[in-house]
């Protein structure tokens, strides 16, 4: 069957997990589904076109409409207001979790049996938000943030050290926001502890960089933030799937008892195959990284909290009941 992806979202960060799709030849189809369907369609063209050049067989075009989602094996929501200099992710919180849930409803209608995969902020809560309204099982909405913080905490080990770049694998578990949990305990430079290469304050030093890697690159373009490496982390994940590859990145999952916590999202270990995240790995924490854990779902808690204390969900079981109702009038 031909592999397709919809990537909802043509702004920088939709574009680029498109464009990156497209010349790894990762799928036969990326469908672009943005607001503005003619720049959509002018993305899609250039990128066919950049596909030819690259030699692949994969073909962009741009959704007319929601229906334009069918038969897509991934969803990729990118949509969102992006962040602004001086804004938190957190602040972006009700703006987006409307948008998200708009195209949860669609992709629900459109694309039922689709592993969507969520980057809009904040990350991990609007995860939540995906999964309340597809209504799909956790295995198949996914956020993207674990493969990022690792990649920009292995870029700052590298900027220490000066060397083993490409080498380093770095671990970050919990939310994707300021309490994120950064684990030099489990990074490695080809198999080097960095606790063995650096000394503890510059650990420390690596750790903050990377709570602040977003900020940072938000401050320095004045105008939205971040998206090479945003990107290429979606598609890694995207890869995983399509691959049906089973190795293990950090993703935002649903916890069922996991690590203690269910009915909660956060970044941990997830074995990542055609099924979407087919497994949550549980790792041994130490007493301060399992707090430092704790206090990174309690800032996401709060966020969901105050949805729900926003009234926000409050049609959620309304929608739910619809669809069983629409489902049985068809029958
Ligand atoms: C970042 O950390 C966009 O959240 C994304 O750059």
């Amino acid at each position: 069957m031909a592999s397709k992806v919809t990537v909802i979202g043509t702004g920088n960060f939709g574009s680029t997990v498109a464009f990156i799709l497209a010349m790894r030849g990762s799928c036969h189809e990326v469908v672009l589904r943005g607001r503005n369907v003619d720049v959509a369609k002018g993305k899609a063209l250039d990128m066919s076109q950049a596909a030819n050049a690259a030699r692949e067989h994969t073909i962009v075009r741009a959704a007319e409409g929601p229906e334009d989602m069918k038969d897509s094996q991934i969803v990729v929501i990118t949509a969102g207001a992006p962040r602004t200099p001086g804004m938190s992710r957190d602040d972006l919180l009700v703006k987006n979790a409307e948008i998200v849930k708009n195209y949860s409803l669609e992709i629900k209608k459109y694309a039922p049996n689709a592993i969507v995969v969520v980057v809009s902020n904040p990350l991990d809560v609007m995860t939540y938000v995906a999964l309340k309204y597809t209504g799909f099982p956790r295995e198949r909405v996914l956020g993207m943030a674990g493969i990022l913080d690792a990649a920009r905490m292995a870029h700052f080990i590298y900027e220490k050290l000066g060397y083993g770049a490409g080498q380093i694998r770095a671990t970050v578990m919990g939310g994707h926001g300021d309490t994120m949990v950064p684990l030099p305990k489990f990074t490695t430079v080809a198999g080097v502890p960095i606790d063995d290469l650096l000394d503890s304050e510059e650990i420390g030093e690596i750790v903050k960089k990377t709570r602040n890697g977003g900020a940072q690159i938000v401050n320095l373009l004045g105008d939205g933030s971040a998206y090479y490496a945003p990107a290429k982390s979606t598609a890694v994940m995207v890869d995983a799937i399509l691959k049906d590859t089973k190795q293990i990145h950090s993703c935002a999952v649903m916890l069922q008892g996991e690590y203690g916590y269910s009915d909660m999202v956060s970044g941990v270990p997830v074995m990542i195959g055609a099924g979407g995240a087919e497994q949550v790995i549980e790792m041994t924490l130490k007493t301060l990284q399992r707090t430092r854990f704790k206090n990174s779902l309690a800032s996401v808690k709060d966020m969901v909290d105050a949805l729900y204390a926003n009234h926000f969900f409050d049609d959620c079981d309304k929608v739910e009941s619809q669809a069983k109702e629409s489902t049985k009038n068809e029958k």
